[in-house]
């Protein structure tokens, strides 16, 4: 997490990095802070808090400069204080370095640097990599980027940095492994920064820096990349697809209210192309090109973290059904360490929304060099998962910022079904008639997702009841059992109302003692699927005087009678519930916290892009 904003150019570098940090600061916003370099000054300044508390406190200072290096940060090591906030000085206050990552030996780097004489004020492992960068630099006599590059050769974890020197305004130097970066080529000016987000405001060139890679970025000259075993790099101009405009919030109130009425839009934007419903066809170009490892897999793993790996149970009931390969879903964090079996016949999917997911980009690596072919299913064009995967297929649901997940979830879902749908119809598992009503009821999903945000205002006003709650339930079965979870993750996540997904069926084992008149249950209880069991797990609700809150299909008469709130959602095939039924949950999450004035973008601990361990 963090993020990390660099400029050097003809224009003032402050506003630039200040609008700069304000994109990014969906990666972290504990602290923030920024260096400049003018004249022969090299100052920094930080802030506890957020961005625009940083701009309180700079906006008194000398803010001149054409040169400059700005952060938003997530704490790791020490807490989100002025003091460890991050640029870090150097001990003579020469340079100035920002830092999103860790570096695991940092203990061992810091104790051979006291002996050299170097203090530290921080509890940061980013302050030991810029004392070792001076010590490395003086003891040696040589150039910034030979001592990064041999700095970094001391390191171990991950990082993407940014360094400037003080009475070297025409120079930034920069790096990462395992954490993201990005650089944006300019007229006479180059942009760095850890996504798109902040560059394609000023040009739509953008270079992404590869793995152990160091850029120098140095005013009047071209890019030089080296890696850090000092060999040259050749580097790609590529195109930035992105728009200012999703950059915003065009009038809504919050990103995430934004994101979620986007639904219709992005799940069109994810089948484009590859849904087509006059021919009744699908077709994901990455499975065409690898149809054979598909077909022939024993195996396949979904790994991925949080949202994404409810949408990766999703797409274990839909290629089980379809394409009947056993599948198994594993968190990244657990899978890349318990020593897992990973054979070279199995097919490894890893979703991640950033695409930077550290432990998902991990679980990627491991399943690489055992052979498994490697699919990835992310939102972020140009990120390390795609980079780094065999194959794979973009969710294109645009840049999302609201740091809980909703389109990119529903987008995941949609890849996945089709995927599922593919491998079925290629491996002859799933049946004609079945496979041209799923086809042609996937393009009616976006009209019944526009129906469904027609009763925001009636969920905006019923959400009022329940700010009282300490507590919710969420309970689904079959597909709508990871959407149960992923409904309850909402909720928790922006408006610190604990909650809990369950298969509908599980709750006798232990969560029904948690029933009483105070819980409100939410239950995913459409006619597709297992509606009459459902009804049971309701009426067993209903018996202990739970608040039920069900979301419904249309029409529907029995549910409705049990429950205290409904919201209703129109009929479509069982395998494209979560598509709809996930909506009703976002905006019920949504107005929860919006009631209790909690900050739903950014929420508090939290952060989008999970780039640590
Ligand atoms: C963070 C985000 C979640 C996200 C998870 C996985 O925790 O706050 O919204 O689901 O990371 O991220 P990914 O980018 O890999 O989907």
């Amino acid at each position: 997490m963090c993020g990390i904003v660099g400029y050097i150019g003809n224009k003032q570098a402050y506003p630039i990095l200040i609008k700069g940090l304000q994109r990014l600061e969906y990666r972290g916003y504990d602290s923030a802070g920024i260096a400049l370099l003018n004249d022969d000054k090299l100052n920094v300044y930080k802030a506890k808090g957020k961005v625009s508390d940083l701009v309180r406190f700079a906006e008194q200072q000398n803010i001149n400069g054409t040169v400059g290096i700005a952060h938003t940060r997530w704490a790791t090591h020490g807490e989100p204080n002025t003091v460890n906030a991050h640029p870090h000085y150097s001990q003579s206050e020469e340079l100035a370095l920002i830092h999103n990552g860790i570096i695991e030996n940092y203990a061992v780097l810091k104790e051979g640097l006291k002996e050299h004489g170097y203090t530290f004020y921080s509890q940061t492992d980013t302050e030991v990599l810029i004392q070792l960068i001076e010590y490395v630099k003086k003891s040696n006599n040589i150039d910034l980027s030979t001592a990064v590059q041999l700095a970094l050769n001391q390191v171990v974890g991950a990082y993407a940095i940014a360094v400037i020197e003080k009475g070297r305004p025409d120079v930034i130097v920069a790096a990462r492994k395992g954490s993201p970066l990005v650089v944006g080529i300019g007229e006479d000016e180059f942009f760095l920064a850890s996504d798109a987000t902040p560059i394609v405001e000023y040009t739509d060139k953008v270079v992404y820096i590869g793995e152990e890679e160091i850029v120098t970025l140095e005013r009047g000259k071209s890019l030089k990349i080296k890696t850090i075993g000092n060999v040259e790099k050749n580097h790609e101009v590529m195109k930035l697809e992105m728009t200012l405009s999703q950059l915003e919030k065009g009038g809504y109130p919050h990103f995430m209210i934004k994101e979620i009425f986007e639904q219709p839009k992005t799940l069109s934007d994810s089948m484009r192309g590859r849904v087509n419903i006059d021919e009744n066809n699908i077709t994901l170009a990455g499975f065409i090109d690898n149809k054979e490892k598909f077909l022939n897999a024993k195996r396949i793993i979904i790994t991925a973290c949080g949202t994404s790996w409810h949408a990766g149970l999703i797409g274990k009931y839909a290629i089980e059904e379809f394409a009947r390969i056993p599948v198994e879903v594993e968190y990244s964090s657990e899978f890349r360490y318990r020593k897992p079996v990973i054979n070279c016949d199995d097919v490894v999917i890893a979703i991640s929304q950033s695409g930077e997911t550290a432990d998902t980009l991990a679980a990627v690596e491991l399943a690489k060099s055992n052979g498994a072919f490697i699919f990835g299913i992310c939102n972020v064009v140009g990120s390390s998962i795609p980079r780094n995967t065999h194959s794979g297929c973009y969710t294109h649901a645009g840049p999302e910022i609201g740091v809980a997940s909703t389109k990119a979830f529903t987008a995941q879902v949609t890849v996945l079904t089709m995927l599922a749908m593919m491998i079925g119809k290629e491996k002859g598992t799933l049946d004609n008639e079945k496979y041209l009503k799923v086809v042609s009821e996937l393009g009616k999903i976006p009209e019944k997702m526009s129906l469904i945000l027609k009763q925001d205002n009636v969920i905006a006003e019923f959400a009022k009841t329940f700010t009282y709650a300490q507590n919710f339930i969420y309970l689904g079965r079959g597909y709508n059992f990871p959407v149960a979870l992923e409904g309850a993750l909402k909720l928790k996540e922006i408006s610190y109302i604990h909650a809990e997904g369950y298969p509908a069926a599980e709750m006798k084992h232990g969560p029904i003692a948690l029933i009483s008149h105070e819980m409100p249950v939410v239950v995913i209880a459409p006619s597709a699927g297992m509606y009459e069991k459902v009804v049971s797990n309701i009426q067993e609700i209903k018996a202990r005087k739970g608040k039920i809150i069900s979301i419904v299909t249309e029409g529907d008469v029995v549910v409705s009678n049990l429950s205290d709130y409904i919201i209703s959602i129109p009929d479509t095939e069982e395998c494209l519930v979560p598509l709809l039924a996930a909506i009703p949950l976002q905006l019920l999450a949504y107005h929860i916290a919006v009631v209790k004035g909690c900050d739903v973008d950014q929420p508090r601990n939290l952060a989008k892009s999970v780039t640590v361990e």
